[in-house]
């Protein structure tokens, strides 16, 4: 049997009243911030199990949080993985035994034997790109059988004529009005939803009503495409063609995602709720019209999976120690300096899904605590601290001036966000490498000033400190699992 593990199994802390179960093998891993990949190695060594509990994982800024090596390393104490909005503009690399692995929908969890994984409704799913992975997979020796991936029959599809006019409405939009989507046809996949004209797994499934929905969907495209955007029309047989195929190689694992957890959650499984994004880019509450087209906060995780809200024991939030922004959109604390430029490179932020170079800025508490309240969030998991090694003065942004009126939340209008100036506090920075502690106690006395002010500014314990892109390189404060 294989299990996944935080490389802080290695050494658990005495005292947490951990059992043993020997003879799980256990896979670790390490994450590489500068080209968002995870290595990683089998071994065996001993498996504890910890209470049973639901937890969600939600970035709080623009998305890129480093989300990716903090669920993989809670992924360790879950049985089942739940991926409950967005679909493949998200991304994550990974590399195991030699072998990368680029997921860009399938939780990472499916890497091992005893993790269930499960695809909600709230997701939009590409099935040319969910079979791509599976192939990837299978080609890794590592087939991946219906019993480990279940895709909910309320999943919308995204089909060709979504991303067509994603592409053709970006392109259309006039500079400064562009969002910067990823073109993957996320919005108007999320569009069709709302407008009740979306094509769901189980419809797939159904060769008539299939039929049916995609020649009302390909008649109305066309005249899009044709008449307002002067492209090419797409061709219904084709596509009818290419998703019937679709259909019958993901039909075994199209089943009800809701009843599943239901039954999961009775019997006492760990469940991990793995959201996408941030919060700053969720379509409600987020930097709109610069946002995707999701609930990118923990409520989705209910209605986007369907489990009971009552359920959920935690909300993670994952705040990096920084924020950086891609695609178009107001961002504050934006930094057009050097300083920007050295966080940019020495964080290796480029895009995980496009390859674009992330916009750098100072940390900004007014967005973090706007995550806090939104998402309930009940412990910070604080990503890439050791990238701010180095810089004689870091600045925190608590509030905004906004035509000449102080703010401590976020602006409701798009204009008066991009008119809001950071008021800055300014504190001492550390030139220490930390990348080699393994103790919050062992920091440089400046940098646990710096976490310690992130928690008095935004009212939330910090659970965990990533102090490098390794597993290792993590100081777990709180296990919501433990
Ligand atoms: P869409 O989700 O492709 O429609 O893009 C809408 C906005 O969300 C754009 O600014 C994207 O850059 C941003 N976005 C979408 N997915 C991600 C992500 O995983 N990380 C960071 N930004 C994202």
């Amino acid at each position: 049997m294989i299990a996944c593990v935080p490389a802080s199994y290695l050494s658990p802390h005495p005292g947490r009243g951990l059992t043993f179960q020997p003879g799980l093998t256990i896979l670790t891993f390490a994450f590489h911030h500068s080209t968002g990949t995870e290595t990683g190695n089998r071994r065996s060594i001993p498996f504890w199990r910890n209470k049973m509990a639901s937890v969600v994982v939600v970035g709080t800024q623009w998305g890129d949080e480093g989300k990716g090596k903090i669920v993989d390393l809670l992924t360790g104490y879950a049985d089942c993985v739940v991926r409950f909005q967005g679909g493949n503009n998200a991304g994550h690399t990974l590399v195991v035994d030699g072998k990368k692995f680029v997921f860009h929908l399938i939780p990472s969890g499916i890497l091992y034997e005893n993790k269930k994984c499960f695809i909600g409704n709230g997701v939009v799913l590409d099935p040319k790109v969910l079979i791509e992975e599976l192939d990837g997979l299978a080609a890794n020796g590592m087939p991946i059988s219906p019993e480990r991936l279940t895709i909910s029959e309320h999943t919308h599809i995204i089909m060709p004529y979504h991303r067509m006019l994603d592409g053709a409405s970006e392109s259309a939009k006039k500079e400064g009005a562009k969002i910067g989507t990823t073109g993957r046809g996320i919005g108007p996949a999320y569009g069709d939803k709302v407008l009740r004209c979306g094509i769901r797994a189980a419809d797939l499934l159904d060769e008539s009503l299939f039929r049916d929905m995609l020649a009302e969907n390909v008649a109305e495209k066309n005249f899009l495409l044709e008449k307002k955007y002067n492209a090419a029309p797409i061709d219904f047989e084709e596509i009818l063609r290419e998703y019937s195929a679709y259909a019958e190689r993901l039909a075994p694992y199209i089943g009800n995602v809701a009843v599943e957890l239901e039954e999961a959650r009775k019997a006492g499984k760990n469940i991990l709720f793995e959201g996408a994004q941030g919060t700053q880019l969720d379509i409600d509450h987020g930097t709109y019209p610069f946002v995707t087209s999701s609930n990118t906060t923990a409520g989705n995780a209910c209605t986007g999976s369907g489990f009971g809200p009552a359920h959920i024991d935690e909300v993670i939030g994952i705040v990096k120690a920084y924020t950086t922004r891609v695609g178009e959109g107001p961002f504050p604390s934006e930094l057009f300096d050097e300083t920007g430029e050295t966080i940019q490179k020495k964080g290796g932020e480029f895009g995980a899904t496009t390859g674009r170079k992330r916009r750098c800025g100072w940390l900004d508490t007014v967005v973090v605590r706007e995550a806090v309240r939104l998402n309930g969030i009940t412990g910070m998991a604080i990503t890439k601290l050791d990238v701010l090694s180095g810089l004689d003065t870091l600045k925190i942004a608590d509030s905004y001036e906004v035509n000449g009126r102080r703010t401590a939340v976020m602006p409701p209008t798009i204009h008066q966000i991009q008119a809001a100036q950071p008021v800055y506090e300014e504190v001492p920075g550390w030139q220490e490498d930390i990348g080699a502690v393994r103790s919050i106690d062992d920091l440089p006395q400046t940098a646990r000033d710096y976490v310690k002010r992130m928690e008095d500014l935004t009212g939330t314990p910090a659970m965990l400190v990533s102090v490098g892109p390794d597993r290792a390189q993590t100081l777990l404060l709180r296990n919501p699992f433990a």
